[in-house]
């Protein structure tokens, strides 16, 4: 069976082509630069470039893919969540091809493609914990089974690749800010600033990180010189806090997971902040202690990408979802949760 996907909900442009074998035919990811000088994404501009990007990708893919678009056998495309513009972009894109050429459609939730993402290079045994850390979104879940997801808990102000991006911004450092924020922390010393810890010590496993952006702010305001110095040991700084967050609503979790008799074996950090190998090293130390195995999704799986939207239409399909042409665009779409 082959699979096509579109991704358009952010900034970056991707489409796929998978067989349902796991074989990748092709995969192009264009992440939209010229929203840098803006310090962030503008939602019109996106959508434009992802029209006129997915003309000149979709062509090159089939190409690569040494197939025609008569041979897709499932369409797909990210419906949400994200940026209403792109979503509508992509997904009427996609459902015009399957329109004309009588297949099937399937709408894939963007949350759901991370979530899965794991699952293409790890055999993991369910239940398992899944740490979703992308630009828009910061959630523990526990997942049952393919489909079957508990919000266990998320943040309640900015996601973690937010505070990244504002951070790097109030540094004068171009956006994406998760990558340059890590660079310079690799020079800085992890405990040179005082930053707080937001919701230290709540019991609950929901995260706060817009404090910490203010207190950044406050620093840089009150000194008088923001050098490289400077940079790196503020990066270094808010990275260890960032980290020390994650970790701690992580052992959390363990302590929660246990307390209702729920045995997990697997930890997935999955969404663009995962390729932090600071907070993966962090992470994997927490997962060691408890006897679980820490995975993440392949190299080309962690940023926004088409091929785990693929992957997860292929998973969806595999439990007999149905498709759906009619399914609308929807910029707050939530994954399906379930009770503990
Ligand atoms: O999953 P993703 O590509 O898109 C969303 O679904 O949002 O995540 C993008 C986020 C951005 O905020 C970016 O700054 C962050 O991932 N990011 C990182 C790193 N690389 C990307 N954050 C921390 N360290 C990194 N190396
Ligand atoms: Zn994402």
């Amino acid at each position: 069976m082959l699979v096509f996907a579109v991704e358009t909900s952010c900034d970056e442009t991707s489409v796929a082509i998978l067989r349902d074998n796991k074989e990748i035919l092709s995969h192009i990811v264009v992440n939209q630069f010229q929203h840098s000088e803006f310090g962030g994404v503008v939602p019109e501009i996106a959508s434009r470039a992802h029209l006129q990007i997915l003309q000149k990708i979709t062509p090159k893919a089939f190409r690569k893919a040494g197939i025609s678009v008569n041979d897709i056998d499932i369409f797909c495309a990210t419906c949400g969540p994200g940026l209403i513009g792109g979503l509508l972009v992509g997904s009427t894109f996609v459902k015009s091809l399957a329109l004309t050429l009588k297949k099937p459609f399937f709408p894939i939730n963007h949350l759901e493609g991370h979530l899965l993402s794991p699952t293409f290079n790890n055999s993991i045994n369910f239940p398992c914990l899944s740490i979703l850390l992308t630009g828009g979104h910061t959630q523990i879940y526990l997942i049952k089974s393919i489909g079957e997801y508990v919000l266990l808990g998320e943040t309640i102000d900015d996601a973690v690749g937010e505070s990244f991006d504002k951070v790097a911004k109030i540094l004068g450092l171009h956006y994406p800010g998760g990558p340059k924020i890590e660079q310079h922390a690799k020079k800085g010393k992890i405990n040179y600033f005082k930053l707080p810890h937001p919701m230290e010590n709540k019991k609950n496993l929901n995260f706060s990180f817009s404090g910490i952006k203010t207190a950044v702010n406050l620093i840089v305001k009150n000194s008088k010189k923001i050098d490289t110095n400077f940079k790196n040991n503020m990066c270094a700084s808010f990275q260890n806090k960032i980290s020390n967050i994650l970790d701690k609503r992580v052992k959390l979790a363990f302590e929660y997971l246990k307390k209702k008799n729920i045995k997990v074996d697997c930890v997935s950090v999955v969404g663009g902040v995962a390729i932090n190998k600071f907070i993966r090293s962090n992470l994997s130390q927490i997962c060691k202690n408890n006897k679980c195995s820490l995975v993440f999704p392949p190299k080309e799986m962690f940023g926004d990408n088409a091929a785990m939207i693929a992957w997860a239409c292929i998973n969806k399909y595999n439990i007999n979802q149905k498709p759906n042409l009619f399914f609308k665009a929807n910029p707050r779409l939530t994954v399906n949760e379930n009770d503990l």
